[in-house]
């Protein structure tokens, strides 16, 4: 029997073994997953930004509620139960179905863009997650029963438990707060050495992160709040309740301002260096016009309850979370680059150092010596040895292996286009003088190190070329130089 209980284990020892003997130098890559122009990161972004939606909608209405009910209980002002009521339908119907779909579209979504990194969060939040799944249970739960115990049971049981669900609401975001925050980084060595959870948990950019969205999620909460109280007919209940989550509402913009300049100093130095060249020439100016927008309509509205009709409420709503939210979503993503998770795991899934703490190596320098065309698991046999009629073939698939986690193969595509990086350039050496150089030696700071054979670089390099010799040409010429043939480009 002993032998039984330990077998498992044996056998994947003797397995390991067994494959280390067969398969040398195989490295534990996946195979990439692409989407045309937009990238997966793409997908998860847009996936994410409303999952953000709604969740931080979710969390923040909880307080809402928690607020509004203990008023209502502590000045006896049963009517203020109505909007409760209301809202938590809006919930249950909106956030709640939105957020149930698009928070396992989170997990598809990255499984199939990132699997290395998922694997790693999943390697060190194991248990974390697990907590995180008992609060979402009681937060669902929670959220059911408060809606349809209204008036049902006594006053204090009720207040007790719309409490319990706000903070059940709040745990399950400082939860995932701590993974997501650890994807920046941990901050400090010590993770690497240990490969605590702890140590990953609360990381360097913890609390102001959690503070950041803590904020966020009572302005989420007022501007839906009033599109809630928008339909609401008793004019007295409607100025009331709009007088009491507006201010909440400006209160949670200023607390995630402040704690949002908290959260720059906090971030690694690649992170400030993207912020600097790339995100906040981009996105500061939509940002500071979406603050104060926010911060313009609720103050209107607390001033002019009455005047908040569905008409305002709804595409105030939508501007106010689209043009808000994506931008810090897409931002702190950015911001990581060229890292997927804790600054050890690149965004094209290769191990960026050693974690001795969690017995994990490097790559960078076998791949740098052996390839690609080698090392990954997933390349077709046939492709394995460059010729020359499979030399573009190779070339496509290793600059998916390596750019395409970050970059569009298509020019003019919204996810850092490569043919645009590269100025839609057909110059081959050009190309290879890039990956020959700056990226070999890692010194882009938003971009991994990726260091390859000359050969590989090649293949790339001819492949990059090539889509930028046959764009705009009629299609099924992208095998054909343009050297041996006359110009078709229309332009
Ligand atoms: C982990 C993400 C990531 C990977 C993988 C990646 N890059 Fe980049 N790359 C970036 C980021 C971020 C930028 C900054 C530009 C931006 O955000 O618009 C960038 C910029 C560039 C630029 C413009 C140079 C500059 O200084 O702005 C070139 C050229 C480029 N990448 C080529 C490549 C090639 C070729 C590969 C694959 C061999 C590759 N990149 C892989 C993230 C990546």
């Amino acid at each position: 029997m002993k032998l039984l209980s330990v077998a498992g284990v044996r056998w994947l020892v003797v397995f390991g073994n067994l494959t280390e003997t067969i398969i040398m130098d195989i490295i534990g890559m996946y195979p990439t997953f692409y989407v045309p122009y937009i990238g997966t990161a793409w997908v998860m972004g847009i996936i994410g930004v409303i999952h953000v939606l709604a969740s931080h909608t979710s969390v923040g209405a909880a307080f809402l509620f928690a607020f509004l009910e203990t008023k209502a209980y502590r000045d006896n002002q049963p009517q203020l139960l109505d909007f409760i009521k209301r809202y938590g339908v809006f919930l249950l119907v909106f956030s709640y179905i939105i957020g149930s779909i698009t928070g396992p579209g989170i997990w598809y979504a990255i499984t199939v863009t990132s699997p290395r990194g998922v694997s790693g969060l999943i390697h060190n939040f194991v248990w974390v997650w697990a907590a995180e799944w008992v609060y979402f249970t009681v937060e669902v739960i929670g959220a059911y029963a408060l809606v349809y115990l209204i008036g049902k049971i006594d006053a204090k049981s009720h207040l007790k438990l719309t409490w319990s669900f706000a903070l059940a609401s709040w745990s399950t975001m400082l939860i995932i707060v701590g993974i997501l925050s650890f994807m920046m980084w941990p901050g400090n060595e010590s993770w690497y050495q240990t490969g605590s959870t702890n140590d990953a948990f609360y990381n360097l950019n913890f609390f102001a992160h959690l503070g950041v969205r803590t904020g966020s999620m009572f302005v989420m909460a007022a501007v839906v709040g009033l599109m809630v109280a928008a339909g609401v007919q008793d004019k007295e209940l409607k100025k009331e309740v709009v007088r009491l989550i507006t201010p909440i509402g400006l209160g949670g913009g200023v607390f995630a301002t402040a704690m949002f300049f908290y959260y720059l100093q906090t971030v690694p130095s690649n992170a400030r260096i993207m912020l600097k060249y790339h995100l906040l020439p981009q996105y500061a100016a939509g940002m500071i016009a979406v603050a104060v927008g926010s911060a313009a309509y609720l103050i209107f509205a607390w001033f002019k309850p009455q005047a908040v009709k569905t008409w305002i409420a709804v595409p105030a709503f939508l501007v106010i979370a689209l043009i808000g939210v994506w931008p810090e979503e897409r931002m702190r993503e950015s911001m990581r680059k060229p890292y997927v998770a804790g600054q050890y795991i690149y965004g094209n899934q290769v191990i960026a150092r050693d974690v001795p703490g969690k017995g994990i190596t490097g790559e960078v320098d076998r791949i740098a010596e052996k390839g690609y065309l080698k090392l990954h698991p997933f390349i077709p046999e046939r492709l394995r040895t460059i010729t020359a009629e499979n030399k573009l073939e190779v070339g496509a698939v290793l600059t998916k292996i390596a750019c395409a986690n970050c970059h569009a193969l298509e020019p003019g595509a919204p996810l850092r286009s490569l043919p645009d990086k590269f100025f839609h350039s057909t110059d081959k050496q050009m190309i290879a003088a890039f990956l020959a150089g700056p990226l070999k030696q890692g010194s882009v700071p938003f971009m991994p190190r990726i260091d390859l054979p000359e050969d590989e670089i090649d293949a790339i390099a001819s492949y990059i070329a090539n889509i930028n010799e046959t764009a705009g040409q009629p299609a099924g010429r992208s095998k054909v130089s343009s050297n041996d043939q006359p110009s078709v480009r229309s332009n």
